[in-house]
């Protein structure tokens, strides 16, 4: 790919606010909206970033600020672009640096508004004012330095652009070449900005543990609204994503500003509009808390954040997220594997697991259709509660007198592979590990050590500790045949200290902890490279971009109840993908609402994403077992459509509705299925017609009934115009109902 420089270097040139300027035609011919490529176009210093649907402008101003220009749909090649003019302003109230829609602004020179970045000099001086100094061009990534106007602070601003979706991934690397070292008390990866309009809603993703990702919309008004986390983990409390749609958008149409922040550890996303009605979403690590010790010569990479636009709507906005997790993100990408049918024996034996139960079940899970046998929490160290145990990955004598190969071999003869549960960050009090390495757990010199869920936070920065972690998961996989961790964690973060190290670097926990999970993760792939990881934390508790870098499929919810689940994974595909949505069919009535549901129900529920099982097989009928063989048979010929391809969410169960349903389509269009669900019928009324989406119009589709019933007149074979118009009718009555349908194209 060329990057032509045809236009004047206009930068000394600028003539004022109202001027223009306009280089694409000039510039690059094949920039036209249907192209595949993405292309970068630098003209003096203004830079503009062009792929699929999508144009992202930014420029430097008279002044030397490398400010906004514009972000949304894709715009002709030669349109004319605002010049980067610093506005006026400045007076006693506002800075004029306050005008500016500064892409990454040092807080300093009178800034009220969320900084970028924040810095603390050893002579007190906290002032921090950036400049342009340079920019290069490697592939699809834009990169510009800024410096301070006066210290050797250097920030690295990176501006990638995926050609696929027209998806920005924006990072900031900030050095200290300064001869003292500086604390970052806070830094993001930079601010997006929006048109200035006075119509934009927020729709952003809260919840708690058993409820995550509940959608909440609120109008963007004067002020600020943050999302974060400050428990050193993701958490549950918002997702590390957000929406902003116009006011009129809507499911399927209208124009949406989208993102999400790909980091682990304490996190935030502030969006805000200031007092010049300017509409900023910045996000990076939570400033709260936050001083990062940097050394001289020593540089500190801030998370990705990676964020783009659409004008179709809350559903397109969705889809060119997922398909980025999937082409670009996940550690397959971009041909992820698809997800083995697996059983998960939690909620079956909880912490009672031994050789004969986990045989038992193994055999059971193998003979309806079951790919990946998975032994959860309980098979170490004296294990037998969640009091004890943490910390010491040996294998408990008692339960398993003969190490874990005879289990591993059976669930290998059964023709299934073996998983096992790990939560490697953290230590009970009542192990060997604590005992003989009180020194290890994050903590405050003399404080109380708070406990959760029993447990204690390993301080995963510290080198020794890091070195323990790795090697004891190192053994587990080399010695024993695992082909699947799932990788848990189970509490939040108190007392954040590091004792060991001065007291002026003990902050630098939040970045380290959070590089060190990574770099675990990172090693142990390469080292195994065929096994699989689930990011899973109380439930949907570590689920973001940058965890899910690093690992397969995650963990959406504790919640396994069928109907509750239809409601968190409407939340979860705001942001995330099927394809790393694990849901497993669970026993009825449900261990959280104690509703009582059909199999069948249960398994379309799961259905939705990536199938598993977490019932108690022992207590299954002949019946059981026969449903469960024909639906698993059914959902690994639907699988690969559902978890690598387009999800278009028809209905929402959200706000109490008493029916929903989802649509999945394949990249090809050549295959589609649809999942209906009716709450409970009233009054005699017909189930909705079902209208499809996203098939191809003009092709033939043959319906294939997985589970239900079609209404007596619906044909067998009709155009993708037919069932996107005229839609399918499925006779539905009762409570808790549920059907699926496929669509093939002939
Ligand atoms: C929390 C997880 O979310 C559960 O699925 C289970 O693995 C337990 N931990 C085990 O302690």
């Amino acid at each position: 790919m060329k990057f032509p420089r045809t236009c004047a270097h206009r930068y000394m040139a600028i003539l004022g606010a109202m001027m223009l300027v306009a280089c694409g035609a000039m510039v690059d011919a094949r920039a036209a909206a249907s192209d595949s490529a993405a292309h970068i176009d630098v003209s003096g210093h203004v830079f503009r970033l062009d792929a699929a649907k999508v144009t992202y402008a930014l420029g430097v101003n008279e002044k030397g600020q490398l400010q906004s220009i514009y972000w949304g749909p894709r715009l002709a090649p030669g349109d004319p672009l605002p010049a980067p003019v610093a506005p006026p302003g400045g007076d006693s109230i506002n800075g004029a640096v306050d005008a500016v829609p500064q892409e990454y602004a040092g807080w300093g020179e009178g800034l009220y508004y969320e900084p970028d970045l924040k810095v603390t000099f050893p002579d007190g001086n906290r002032d921090l004012a950036l400049r342009y100094l340079s920019h290069s061009v490697h592939g699809n990534m834009l990169s510009v330095v800024l410096k301070d106007i006066e210290r050797p602070i250097v920030v690295t601003l990176q501006y990638e652009i995926d050609p696929g979706t027209g998806i920005l991934r924006r990072s900031a690397v900030i050095e200290n070449r300064t001869v003292t070292p500086v604390i970052v008390e806070q830094a993001s990866a930079g601010t997006w900005f929006l048109p200035r309009s006075h119509d934009y809603t927020l729709r952003f993703l809260a919840g708690r543990w058993a409820a995550e990702n509940s959608i909440y919309e609120r109008p963007v008004q004067p002020g600020k609204t943050v999302l974060e986390s400050r428990r050193g983990s993701t958490g549950m409390q918002n997702a590390p994503w957000f929406a902003i749609r116009r006011n009129d958008a809507s499911e399927t149409h209208g124009q949406v500003w989208f993102g999400a922040l790909a980091w682990s550890g304490s996190w935030q996303i502030a969006i805000e509009q200031d007092q010049t009605e300017q509409i900023r979403v910045t996000g990076g690590f939570n400033p709260f808390d936050f001083g990062y010790k940097l050394a001289p010569g020593a540089s500190l990479q801030t998370p990705s954040f990676y964020a783009g636009v659409t004008t179709g709507g809350m559903g397109e906005a969705s889809r060119l997220l997922h398909r980025l997790e999937l082409t670009r993100i996940l550690p397959q990408a971009p041909h992820s594997r698809a997800r083995p049918v697996l059983y998960n024996s939690w909620e079956a034996t909880g912490f009672d697991v031994n050789e004969a139960g986990q045989t038992a079940l193994a055999e059971k899970a193998a003979s309806i259709g079951v790919e990946r046998f998975v032994m959860d929490d309980g098979w170490f160290g004296a294990r037998n509660s969640d009091k004890a145990g943490l910390g010491d990955w040996t294998v408990n004598p008692q339960k398993f007198p003969h190490g874990l190969k005879p289990l591993i071999d059976r669930v290998h003869a059964l023709g299934m592979d073996f998983g096992i549960w790990v939560e490697p960050e953290m230590v009970n009090p009542d192990s060997d590990l604590y005992r003989a390495h009180p020194d290890w757990v994050l903590n405050m010199t003399g404080r109380p050590r708070t406990l959760g869920r029993n447990q204690m936070v390993l301080n995963l920065a510290r080198p020794d500790v890091r070195a323990y972690v790795f090697g004891a998961l190192d053994k587990l996989l080399s010695e024993n045949q695992i082909a699947f961790l799932k990788w848990d964690y189970n509490r939040s973060w108190s007392e954040p200290g590091w004792p060991q190290v001065s007291p002026d670097q003990q902050k630098n926990v939040y970045v380290d902890f959070v590089s060190n999970v990574y770099g675990i993760l990172e090693e142990l792939r390469r080292k195994h490279p065929n096994v699989e990881i689930e990011s899973c934390s109380s439930g949907g508790g570590r689920v973001d971009l940058g965890i899910m870098h690093l690992t397969d499929e995650v963990w959406p919810s504790d919640n396994t109840d069928a109907f509750d689940r239809l409601r968190i994974q409407d939340g979860f595909t705001q942001a995330y993908t099927p394809g790393v949505m694990m849901a497993w069919v669970t026993d009825s009535p449900s261990s959280m609402d104690g509703r009582s549901m059909s199999l069948e129900y249960r398994f379309l529920s799961a259905m939705q994403g990536s199938l598993g099982i977490g019932a108690n097989l022992t207590k299954w009928t002949t019946q059981d077992v026969t449903t469960a063989q024909r639906l698993i048979a059914d959902y690994k010929v639907v699988r690969e459509t559902v978890q690598h391809g387009d999800l278009y969410r028809l209905v929402s169960p959200d706000s109490g509705s008493e029916h929903s349903a989802t649509e999945n389509v394949s990249p090809d269009k050549a295959h589609a299925v649809l999942f209906a669900f009716l709450h409970s019928s009233t009054e005699g009324y017909l189930y909705p017609t079902v209208r499809l989406q996203g098939l191809d119009a003009d092709a033939r589709y043959r319906v294939r009934v997985l589970q239900g019933t079609l209404a007596e007149r619906t044909p067998t074979v009709a155009s993708g115009a037919y069932w996107m118009n005229v839609g399918i009718d499925v006779v539905m009555r009762g409570d808790f109902q549920g059907a699926a349908i496929a669509f093939d194209r002939e």
